[in-house]
Parts: structure tokens; C-alpha cells; sequence
């Protein structure tokens, strides 16, 4: 693991980032869930999923930008260097795009299952330099769609399987809070990267109390999951242990890596990142 480089700011800004920048994204998703129930109130009931989706879209569309100005640690050094072919998970409205060197990519796609972002994310492919390179994958990570749309794309080397891997990177920005049966799906991300193959994430996690974070944190994020941040947040969870998840891809006890490199940022915030890469054996 990489050391731990948090600095926690005065405690005036940190009450301004622990508590109001929360609430305010928790009003901006009660709104939308209520606006889109108004305008398609049938789809909660015959599709839940879509319907988070569709309100999710709604949310980001609003703060994605802005929250994608400043990314954790040392992120947007890491998705400059992201090369060959690239599984984008969860990419939203394409926010970070603008981070990838296009000449070091040969092809990409972005898995995102809420269409509503497409029209947004194709814009923020052609203004990244990537029109032709980087493709819509419309589906969900979770191995019971993400393989059938890999396999329709004729990516996987044998029909339905994927252990021989697939990517060079796999970038996991800001998305395992949301996918379902997290350990299911980072076991096949491991699958589906090649020997070699590099997984880059930034992701928020569970407030790692007792060790690294402090009670008062931990109770933060307790409060905002009782406010409601993981119903919501269309799907996302405030309290995963991701990188327990990650470690334990390949056989478990980070035997399936050959190189983790993780570090912890914003431990002092109810919403800690951990940013870094791991590298397949
Ligand atoms: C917080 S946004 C982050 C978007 C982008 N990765 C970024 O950092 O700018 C989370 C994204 O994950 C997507 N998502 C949610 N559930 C997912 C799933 N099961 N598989 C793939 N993406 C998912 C959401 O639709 C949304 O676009």
C-alpha cells in the first residue's frame, strides 16, 4: 500500500465538505427521484432499475461536471497513462474523458448502463479527441450482462469466457459503490484483463474506523446512509469495503496480483477515496 497522504483541511471546511456538500447532492436526488416519479411513474414499478437510472442521470447531469473538476490523489495522472484497449466501467456522462491520451489508446468501451447519459458521454468522447476509438456498451458490469455485450462485440476469445483476458486497463472511476454483488463482478474485471493488465481506480469506500479514519467519520457516514445516500444515490453505497473486494480478485489474498498500489485520500471526510492501480499477474 502506498502511504497515507491525507491532510486534513481546517475543521471549517471540513464541516462544509463532511455535511453540506452531502446534503446538498442527498436534496438534488430526492428532487430528481421525485420529478422523474412525476414523469414516468409506471417505470418505478415495472422497471426499478431504469428508473434509478433515469433519475441518477438526471442528478449527474447537474453535478457531474463540477465534481469531476478535482478527482482524488493522483488519478488524473494515472488515467493519462491508460493504454491499449480500455474497459471504461460506468463512464456516466464522460466526465474524465478529457483525462485519457488518446494516442496511447487503441479502443475503448464504456460500460453504461444508464442510456440516458449516452447522448452526454458521446459528446465528451468526440471533445476528448476519442470519436471512433471509444465505443457505447450499453449494460451494466455485472458478469450476467457485461459478458453476453462483450461476447456480442466478439471481443471474447472463446464464446461466453474470458480468461485469457481482454484489456490492458480497466478503469474503475468512482463506480464499484454502485455495481451489484460487488465481489462477482471484480472477480470478472480480474478475468477479463490481461496478464500484465492494469485495473486503476478511485473509489469511495467504507470509513476505515477503527485504524485510519476517526469515530466521528465513521458516524458521518453512518448519519447519511440513515438519510438515505444508499437508496438514492441510484445504487451507489457509502459503506463498501472495495479494497477487500479488489485484494481478493485472482484467488484471493492479493495473490492474484503482482503489483497493488493503493493509497487512502480524505479519511478525515464521512466519504474517503482510495486511489491507486493494481496490476495482474
Ligand atoms: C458517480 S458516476 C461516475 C461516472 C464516471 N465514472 C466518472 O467518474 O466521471 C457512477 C456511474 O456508474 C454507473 N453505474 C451504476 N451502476 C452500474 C453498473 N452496475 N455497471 C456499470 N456502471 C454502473 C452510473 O450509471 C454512473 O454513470
Amino acid at each position: 500500500m502506498a502511504p497515507v497522504e491525507d491532510v486534513a483541511p481546517p475543521l471549517f471546511e471540513r464541516f462544509l465538505a463532511s455535511v453540506l456538500k452531502p446534503a446538498g447532492l442527498i436534496c438534488y436526488c430526492y428532487y430528481y427521484l421525485l420529478i422523474t416519479f412525476l414523469q414516468w411513474p409506471l417505470l418505478a414499478f415495472q422497471d426499478l432499475q431504469a428508473f434509478r437510472h433515469r433519475a441518477f442521470s438526471r442528478v449527474w447531469g447537474k453535478v457531474g461536471a463540477e465534481l469531476s473538476q478535482q478527482l482524488e490523489g493522483n488519478t488524473f495522472d494515472m488515467l493519462k497513462t491508460a493504454s491499449g484497449v480500455v474497459l471504461d466501467v460506468g463512464p456516466g456522462t464522460g466526465e474524465i474523458l478529457c483525462r485519457l491520451d488518446p494516442a496511447l489508446i487503441t479502443k475503448a468501451y464504456g460500460v453504461e448502463p444508464a442510456v440516458d447519459m449516452h447522448p452526454a458521454l458521446q459528446k465528451n468522447i468526440n471533445k476528448a479527441g476519442l470519436a471512433g476509438k471509444y465505443e457505447i456498451v450499453s449494460c451494466g458490469a455485472e458478469p450476467a450482462t457485461l459478458i453476453p455485450a462483450l461476447d456480442k462485440l466478439a471481443l471474447l476469445k472463446t464464446e461466453g469466457r474470458s480468461n485469457e483476458g481482454v484489456f490492458d486497463t480497466i478503469l474503475c472511476i468512482r463506480v464499484l459503490c454502485s455495481v451489484s454483488n460487488q465481489q462477482d463482478t471484480v472477480n470478472e474485471l480480474y478475468r477479463l484483463l490481461k496478464p500484465g493488465g492494469r485495473l486503476i481506480v478511485c473509489e469511495h469506500i467504507a470509513s476505515p474506523w477503527p485504524g485510519r479514519a476517526s469515530v466521528v467519520t465513521w458516524i458521518l457516514q453512518k448519519l447519511w446512509i440513515l438519510a438515505g445516500w444508499n437508496v438514492l444515490m441510484g445504487g451507489c453505497k457509502l459503506n463498501r469495503d472495495t479494497v477487500g473486494a479488489l485484494e481478493a480478485a485472482g484467488g484471493g489474498d492479493r495473490k492474484g496480483w503482482k503489483k497493488i498500489d493503493i493509497g487512502y485520500w480524505e479519511t478525515w471526510h464521512p466519504i474517503p477515496f482510495v486511489v491507486g492501480e493494481l496490476v495482474k499477474i
